[in-house]
């Protein structure tokens, strides 16, 4: 089979610089999930038609099995067909064409037929392509397609801007998936004409052709209406991305995790959980991210591209970027846990603490307002309060090493590269410049002393 997708339209109707077909549903452009539905049917010729920022939607899609087809004026879905027509290898004789619109990106992979169109009822039908057939009692039954429904054969198909009065009522539309013999598309093309409403050859005109050809006409409906969305505006944009969230959050309780509110999640790209997790509201996962078995994650978290490791909790707004979350770890509330973040087992990262690019061991904890970057922190290290590696000298990032079993007494400056020995204790305030021997306190603050003498002034009575 071929497949030709339809991306090269202006997109009017959103309002934005962006390309239409680029706008992203769970945070990947919808022309990347119409690609990925093509590929799941093996197609021999996979063919994207572009045009409007035509630079950029190539540069999205480009891979080594798509090619992609100049639309240079957006004359209308069938002449934008028309335009890959040269890509589909010959037109074998028995190939067949299916048409996915790139703007329809919640479509699943549909099976094939003569002329065959999936449609689908809607309760408002505004600005699809409505299906007409003939009516009941009019069918002598020309193209001997009638649907399981009893509804008669399918005639043709007429766009909003068309349609009478009458036709608007229709409530079956075309979802702008269509498949065509490929000979047929080669044939009937040509035919198409513009004098419509908008001035475009309308792909769609192909249906009235072949039924006056005598091809059969057959239609088919998806199982889920929201497959068939299409996105014409950022209402339409916004219809979408819920749906498609709303089928992740029931994709994830149905497997076992427990969502406080299925429509208060969003998942941006992949998200593998064990057994009892449990997510609340308002967690935005992106990239890959895996949550191991037990794991909970509390409201308003932000989770990109990490692992959270069995058992962890990871506590109200806290945001973890690529980062490893060790065995029952506590995290935040209000924690960061940026790149190269690595954390063993037990560990207690608290509130407005910040670790970036540090492995910290087993057992270790840095509980409230910290700094820990380019560090190496070993077991049953405490970090007091204020504590601060000091990594980065203007020009050159270096490395702060703290030994197992380390006390680091609060507002501490480490002042990198230095190394704190196994055991050693620093003192609350002091700025660590020089490395702090094992098993042994460090201090660097001055002195403390009181000055007997001292008055505090006083106000002269007036
Ligand atoms: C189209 C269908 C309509 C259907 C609806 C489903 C036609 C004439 N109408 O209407 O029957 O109900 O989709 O969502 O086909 N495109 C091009 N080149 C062009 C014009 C469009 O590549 O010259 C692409 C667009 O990028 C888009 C797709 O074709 O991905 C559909 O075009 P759009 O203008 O959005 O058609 P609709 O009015 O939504
Ligand atoms: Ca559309």
């Amino acid at each position: 089979m071929n497949i030709v997708i339809l991306a090269a339209g202006q997109g009017k109707r959103m309002q934005s610089a962006l390309p239409k077909v680029l706008h992203p549903i769970a945070g990947k452009p919808m022309a990347l999930h119409v690609l990925d539905t093509a590929r799941k049917l093996s197609p021999k010729n996979l063919v994207m038609v572009v045009g409007t920022g035509a630079d950029a939607v190539r540069a999205a899609c480009a891979a080594d099995d798509l090619r992609f087809a100049e639309q240079a004026q957006q004359l209308g879905t069938g002449h934008a067909v028309m335009q890959a027509m040269s890509l589909l290898a010959s037109a074998e004789n028995n190939s067949a064409t299916l048409v996915l619109y790139a703007d329809v990106p919640l479509i699943a992979a549909a099976s094939t037929g003569d002329v065959a169109v999936l449609t689908v009822e809607m309760d408002d039908p505004t600005g699809y392509g409505r299906i007409v057939r003939e009516g009941a009692a009019a069918n002598d039954g020309r193209n001997g397609a009638r649907d399981g429904n009893g509804a008669g054969a399918i005639v043709r198909i007429v766009e909003q801007k068309d349609a009478s009065p009458e036709e608007k009522r229709i409530r079956e539309i075309n979802t702008g998936i269509v498949v065509f013999p490929t000979a047929f598309l080669a044939e009937n093309l040509p035919k198409l004409s513009n004098q419509n409403a908008q001035g475009e050859y309308y792909l769609t005109d192909l249906i009235a052709l072949a039924v006056q050809a005598g091809i059969p006409v057959v239609s088919a409906q998806p199982a889920d209406a929201a497959e068939t969305m299409g996105v014409n505006s950022k209402t339409q944009l916004a219809d979408v991305e819920r749906a498609y969230q709303l089928r992740q959050a029931r994709a994830l309780t149905e497997s076992g995790v427990t969502l406080a509110d299925p429509a208060r999640i969003d998942v941006r790209g992949s998200l593998r959980c064990g057994r009892d997790v449990r997510i609340d509201i308002n967690a935005v996962f992106e990239g890959k991210v895996e949550l191991c078995d037990g794991v909970s994650i509390g409201p308003n978290c932000v989770l990109s591209n990490c692992r959270v490791a069995a058992g962890a909790q990871i506590k109200a707004y806290s945001h973890i970027d690529g980062a490893s979350v060790g065995k029952g770890n506590l995290v935040g509330p209000y924690a960061r846990l940026r790149p190269g973040a690595d954390l063993g087992e037990d560990v207690h990262i608290g509130n407005f603490v910040e670790v970036k690019a540090s492995s910290i061991d087993d057992q270790s904890k840095a509980n409230h307002l910290a700094y820990i970057g380019d560090a190496e922190v070993g077991k049953r290290v405490n970090i007091g309060a204020g504590t601060i590696t000091c990594n980065y000298d203007g020009v050159n990032k270096h490395r702060t090493v703290i030994g197992d079993d380390a006390f680091i007494g609060s507002d501490s400056q480490l002042v990198a590269p230095v190394t704190v020995g196994r055991g050693a204790t620093l003192g609350a305030g002091t700025t660590l410049t020089k490395d702090a021997p094992a098993d042994k306190l460090t201090v660097s603050r001055a002195k403390q002393l009181t000055i007997d003498a001292w008055r505090r002034p006083e106000k002269k009575p007036k």
